[in-house]
């Protein structure tokens, strides 16, 4: 008999993962590339601020509704001094970034970036080098940033325009240690070490601070695995996070395993919580550590080009344009992050602007949305409240990689707004698949919305000329009838249910 084309999802307001935490809709700048020069920083622009802030990058920011960001890298971060980014910007140094073979002005640093954080209404994560640096730049970084004042750091942090503390909370404690092409990359046990004694000195220097260990620089290291399970056997007591990163590149596999990549993902959180958990059972501790996924997104990595060895200033890097079926993977991996809300509390869409980002700008001219904007945009704004279990029925497809996979994946949250909203992802790009959902013990009390982000060509892009040719459009409103909603998911797409709820939810 063939299997049924229609996908089920069952709801039950009791039947909870968690709350969802606001900093899972973080993001990521990095100097590299135009993300920050040309990209959210251009003095001299038409809608550049007095601090050299552009306006038009602000307001699209706080479209996209992040919460937080991680500065200033990435692999930058592991051969870079901050002090080169503090005081009168004439009188920076101008250096050699090793990570990017480019040349770094420092006209940027920590005061620009602590403006942009302000001016955007985002958190702070900053990241200290432990690639080539150490211990005492970790504590002296932080003691320049959060000390109130008194001594020689903090009080120069007020000579140079701030006397009142950053009060920055989140720090990684380095970035990808375990990848052998970081600058000062080191063994699972250097690193443990490190990151525990680093940890331990910044908890002396400011108790408040949340602290975040490398984990792995994606889930097929050779080294996953062992790498987190030796780092926690030093760290385990001094952090409250272990990080992920994952990249998922189109062009490195066939369609159908492309577009179940957020089976990846899922696999690997699920392992970094069984090593998180095995490492606590070994610790005998109370404690349960938090996942920050703190780098994530769609790379088309195997197009990049190798540097030609030259030190260009802000050249352009890994400026990927994304295609509606991009989106549609982007959107899967969010739904992914949110199931995971009860363990995964932090992760940063790497990364903001002009560098595998959802935000795109021309030098002097425009700033407009990538297609990838527009998913995460909609579950930045959304998912906030309480993520749903759901028990889900869907037809499967076969991919070379994952083997049967759904074509249907979807979560739900039952929002603090009153308002249930469920995503989903049709992975089928052949086909609409019809949908019902059992509402359970919900009751609707008015119109729900249904809109749609798919398009005829699933290659279609957004660019400086057609900024808005891809963007979500609503659908005619789907009908309950006897607490069951019915609807048809276009080919390849990402859609955005929401059900106003009675007052008794
Ligand atoms: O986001 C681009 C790069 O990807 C980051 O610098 C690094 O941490 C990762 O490998």
């Amino acid at each position: 008999m063939p299997a049924p084309r229609t996908a089920e999802i069952f709801l039950d307001p009791h039947f909870t993962t968690g709350e969802v935490d606001p900093l899972l809709f973080g993001s990521f700048v990095e100097h590299l590339g135009r993300c920050v020069y040309t990209g959210l920083f251009e003095p001299g622009h038409p809608a550049a601020d007095a601090a050299g802030l552009r306006t038009d990058v602000l307001a699209l920011i706080r479209e996209l509704g992040v919460t937080m960001v991680r500065y200033p890298g990435g692999n930058f971060v592991s051969a870079y001094r901050w002090e080169d980014g503090v005081g009168p910007a004439d009188l920076r140094p101008r250096r050699l970034d090793p990570a990017w073979r480019t040349i770094e002005t420092n006209r940027f640093g920590l005061g620009e970036f602590t403006a942009f954080t302000r001016a955007a209404g985002l958190e702070p994560m900053m990241a200290v080098n432990l690639g080539t640096r150490g211990i005492t730049e970790a504590g002296d970084l932080l003691e320049y940033c959060n000390h109130p004042s008194g001594t020689t750091l903090s009080d120069l942090r007020g000579a140079h325009g701030a006397p009142e503390p950053y009060g920055i909370r989140l720090w990684c404690l380095g970035n990808e240690m375990d990848g052998p092409w970081q600058v000062g990359h080191k063994t699972a046990d250097e690193y443990g070490r490190l990151a525990a004694e680093t940890a331990r000195l910044m908890r002396m220097v400011d108790p408040s601070v949340r602290l975040i260990a490398c984990g792995s620089s994606g889930s097929g290291m050779p080294t996953f695995g062992d790498w987190e399970s030796t780092v926690l056997s030093h760290a385990y007591d001094q952090v409250d996070y272990l990080s992920l990163h994952a990249y998922y590149d189109p062009d490195a596999t066939d369609q159908g395993s492309y577009l179940a990549s957020a089976q990846d993902m899922e696999r690997f959180i699920t392992d970094v919580i069984a090593l998180c958990d095995a490492a606590r059972a070994r610790h005998r501790s109370t404690k349960r550590l938090s996942l920050a996924f703190d780098e994530w997104n769609i790379w088309y990595m195997s197009r990049q080009r190798p540097g030609q060895g030259e030190w260009p200033r802000a050249p352009r890097l890994l400026e990927d344009v994304y295609t509606v079926a991009d989106a549609v993977v982007l959107g899967s991996l969010l739904i992914t992050l949110l199931r995971h809300c009860d363990r995964v509390t932090a992760a940063c869409l790497a990364q903001l602007v002009n560098v595998i980002a959802p935000i795109m700008t021309e030098p002097g001219g425009p700033a407009w949305r990538q297609t990838t904007f527009h998913p995460f945009a909609q579950a930045a704004r959304y998912a906030r409240g309480q993520v749903l279990r759901l028990h889900i029925t869907s037809p499967t497809y076969e991919t070379p990689k994952y083997g049967d996979v759904p074509l249907l994946h979807a979560t739900a949250v039952h929002g603090e707004d009153g308002v249930l909203t469920v995503f989903a992802v049709n992975r089928d790009p052949a086909a609409s698949l019809p949908l019902t959902v059992h509402l359970g013990g919900f009751r609707t009390a008015g119109p729900v919305s249904h809109s749609v982000l798919a398009d005829a060509d699933p290659t279609a892009v957004n660019t400086m000329a057609e900024p808005d040719r891809v963007t979500p459009r609503d659908e005619p409103a789907p009908a309950v009838e006897k607490g069951r909603l019915t609807l048809a998911l276009p080919p390849l797409s990402w859609n955005v249910i929401r059900l106003p709820l009675t007052a008794a939810h």
